[in-house]
């Protein structure tokens, strides 16, 4: 019996949340992003930006004039996705940089090679994404949606923090902005069994990586704040979009999804939008910096979020996990 209900509830919640948010967004107007500034001279990293949201905030960017850095596994997939911007905007500054978010020593090399050019980075926007895959491990051990979705992107927005702070000025911060989900609102932390190795449900691993980023971007700007250094944190929630993030979905409802999502979903531009207006607007600096966005707009997170003991030890955990050390963050 207990096995049954920790099989499924997970499955028929997060069911449940994705169709109540897409009621929603369907009845509701789509953000319009308004026109941003140029952004000559700035450089910004976008992980998975081969494909999806994350092609959309790459084109984008470099219709900007951001000079703009892919990082992702598939590299014929970013080959291709550089020549279509570049063929589109004869300008862009674009590259693809191997990044893959499941090895810990990439997320290293990734980092290592990006400094060795000694550019400045304004804007590193963590959106690589995995959902619902079947069960398995990184190359370094973890639970696939916890490893790839949060703790890679937790080592990459580390090693990068001091490029970031060199780079930002007071009314010109620099901007982590991270792409977690509705869904962090039925996640559930696991502290200790983070790599749901006592039990495995892809629906409930999906949701805690996605509240961990969210945690995790709350975290970091509390501490950057402190520390009173020119960079912010927020994360950002895309809405229901049309990519091939579902390709895991069940079977049937893969079908169905198919049929449907060309025309009730966002289109992948539509969920770039606020991704790129809360890492481009100049609206976003002092006050209005940090927090959790969705359609535009600054929102109310859920609880978790705001337990402070949570952030720490979920913080703490992954320091330890990564092999990192606490004080590097006060340089
Ligand atoms: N679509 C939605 O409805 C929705 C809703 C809420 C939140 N989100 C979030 O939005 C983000 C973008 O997703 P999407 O919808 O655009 O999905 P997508 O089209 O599947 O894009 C995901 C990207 O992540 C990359 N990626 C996956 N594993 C990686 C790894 N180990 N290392 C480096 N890159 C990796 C993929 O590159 P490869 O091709 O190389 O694997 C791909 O470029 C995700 O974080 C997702 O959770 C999406
Ligand atoms: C998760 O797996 C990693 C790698 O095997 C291990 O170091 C870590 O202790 C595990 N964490 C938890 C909380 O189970």
């Amino acid at each position: 019996m207990m096995f049954i209900v920790r099989s499924f509830l997970p499955v028929i919640r997060l069911y449940l949340l994705g169709l109540k948010v897409l009621l929603i967004q369907l009845f509701s107007r789509t953000f319009r992003l308004p026109v941003m500034p140029r952004q000559d001279g700035k450089v910004a990293i976008v992980t998975g930006g081969g494909r999806g949201i994350g092609y959309e905030v790459v084109r984008h960017m470099a219709s900007l004039g951001v000079h703009v850095i892919i990082g992702g596994k598939d590299e014929q997939e970013g080959q291709t996705a550089v020549r279509k911007i570049c063929q589109e905007y004869k300008e862009a500054k674009v590259e693809f940089e191997l990044l893959d978010l499941a090895s810990l020593q990439s997320v290293h090399q990734f980092v290592q090679s990006f400094k060795h050019r000694g550019l400045p980075l304004h804007i590193l926007i963590n959106n690589a994404g995995i959902m619902l895959v079947p069960e398995g491990r990184t190359q370094s051990g973890f639970e696939l949606h916890f490893g790839v979705n949060y703790l890679g992107h937790f080592l990459l927005t580390w090693l990068l923090l001091d490029t970031l702070k060199d780079s930002g000025r007071t009314g010109h911060c620099s901007r982590v902005v991270t792409v977690s989900s509705s869904a962090h609102s039925i996640g559930k932390i696991v502290l200790n069994d983070l790599n749901s190795s006592q039990f495995y449900s892809a629906h409930a691993a999906y949701c805690q990586s996605k509240l961990a980023q969210l945690v995790f971007s709350a975290q970091l700007q509390q501490e950057l704040q402190r520390g009173g250094f020119p960079v912010t944190s927020c994360a950002v929630d895309p809405g229901v979009v049309n990519t091939a993030l579902y390709q895991h979905l069940w079977t049937p409802l893969r079908l169905v999804h198919g049929t449907l999502a060309p025309w009730f979903l966002r289109t992948p531009a539509e969920g770039a939008a606020t991704v790129l207006y809360t890492a481009l607007s100049p609206a976003l600096e002092g006050e209005l910096g940090g927090g959790y966005w969705a359609d535009g707009c600054k929102e109310m997170t859920s609880p978790p979020t705001f337990d402070p003991e949570l952030q720490l030890s979920l913080w703490e955990s992954s320091l330890q996990l990564l092999g990192l050390r606490w004080h590097q963050m006060k340089e």
